[in-house]
């Protein structure tokens, strides 16, 4: 089957090893295996615990442990509800295979994950975009949704917290959001890899899953737990949903590795102490953003409220894919051009992690667009 090139994901394979300053990463600093286990208290029962593990398949629909604690992150959700998968990826990738036919009709919000929209397409599927706007803080304009969803439309994507705006879908705009699939029975894939990482307030806004019958969530331990090496993410929605992906699952899956099912039941266990660590580096990580653009004048930035990455417009007559390259080639800052994510003349810049690099980034950014005025 015919895809379109994953536009991120080359950006980074072709740029990310010859970085000096890597200001694409949309991690929280990842954590090391001692970390987390020093995290836990448990570090020596812990080490016992994982050499003692046999490598067999494990449970093929994931551990107890791992859904129950992936389950906890939800208010209504409970480990049925829940399959473990490889990474987000995987979680949306078999959403995707599980739910969307050929010529079927998609929504999708853009910019996004690349998945949301040319998975689908490479099926036959219609899809149709929903460009979010700077001028509506990034956030849905729901009369144009109300335009594109017909009455045969079969699923609408979101990604909430979103990656690269930092916008967070307030709760009730997401129940009128709601109402919109309601009316042709849609259901909406929410990705949330980014939920858990509110700035303000109670770090995990509504999921989708908890508050629609055809709410489908997916999420990870990526950003939320800066575990993404353990490449384990999942899928959450209801039972029939559930048992759909689980029969798509069995082809391309088979189970999660038992390291990463151990891995993660330990920081779910132990989530709120590496969300608050997180939380921590993020405020730090977008002050140092939000300090730079209010005092670079060739840039605006509406400020992010949840994840780790904002979208910088700027004002230069260049694309965003020669400005990056430009700058790479002679700075070595590594920024992710906008065009990626199909928005020219926005860059995406990442705050979760390696503050000084960051700062000094960011200075030698500024003092290079002074030099291409
Ligand atoms: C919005 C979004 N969804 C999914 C993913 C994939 O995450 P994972 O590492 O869990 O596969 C990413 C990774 O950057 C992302 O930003």
């Amino acid at each position: 089957m015919k895809i379109d090139k994953f536009k991120v994901e080359e950006w980074f394979n072709k740029y990310e090893k010859d970085a000096v300053y890597d200001l694409a990463d949309t991690c929280v600093e990842s954590l090391s295996v001692d970390e987390l286990l020093r995290i836990t208290g448990n570090k020596d029962r812990l080490i016992k615990e994982i050499f003692s593990r046999k490598l067999n398949y494990g449970d093929i629909l994931g551990s107890p442990k791992l859904k129950k604690g992936i389950s906890k992150l939800y208010k209504n959700q409970s480990p049925q509800n829940i399959t473990p998968t490889h990474g987000a990826i995987g979680a949306n990738q078999l959403v995707m295979l599980s739910m969307v036919e050929p010529k079927d009709k998609v929504v999708t919000v853009i910019p996004t994950y690349q998945q949301h929209y040319s998975i689908p397409k490479s099926f036959g599927a219609n899809v149709k975009t929903l460009r979010l706007k700077e001028e509506n803080n990034w956030l849905p304009d729901l009369n144009e949704l109300e335009n594109l969803v017909k009455k045969d439309t079969k699923l609408i994507c979101l990604n909430n917290p979103n990656n690269p705006t930092g916008a967070v879908i307030p709760d009730e705009m997401l129940r009128n959001i709601i109402q919109i699939a309601q009316k042709s029975n849609a259901y909406i894939l929410s990705d949330e890899v980014y939920r858990g990482l509110n700035h303000k307030g109670n770090p995990f806004s509504e999921s989708i899953a908890d508050i629609y019958e055809k709410g489908i969530s997916t999420g990870s331990m990526s950003k939320v737990f800066s575990l993404a090496g353990l490449r384990l993410g999942w899928v959450a929605a209801n039972k029939d949903v559930i048992n759909k992906i689980n029969s798509q699952r069995q082809y391309n899956t088979i189970s999660i590795s038992v390291l990463d099912d151990f891995f993660a039941s330990v920081a779910l266990e132990n989530k709120d102490k590496i969300i608050t660590r997180n939380l921590e580096k993020i405020n730090i990580g977008k002050k140092i953003v939000m300090d730079w653009a209010k005092s670079e004048p060739l840039v605006t930035l509406i400020p992010p409220n949840g994840g780790t990455t904002a979208f910088v417009k700027y004002d230069l007559p260049l694309t965003s894919t020669e400005l990056c390259k430009k700058l790479q080639q002679e700075t070595g800052v590594m920024i992710l051009p906008g065009e990626t994510l199909e928005y020219n003349k926005y860059l995406r810049i990442g705050y979760g992690n390696n503050f000084d690099r960051l700062e000094t980034a960011l200075k030698i950014f500024s003092n290079w667009l002074r030099k291409q005025i």
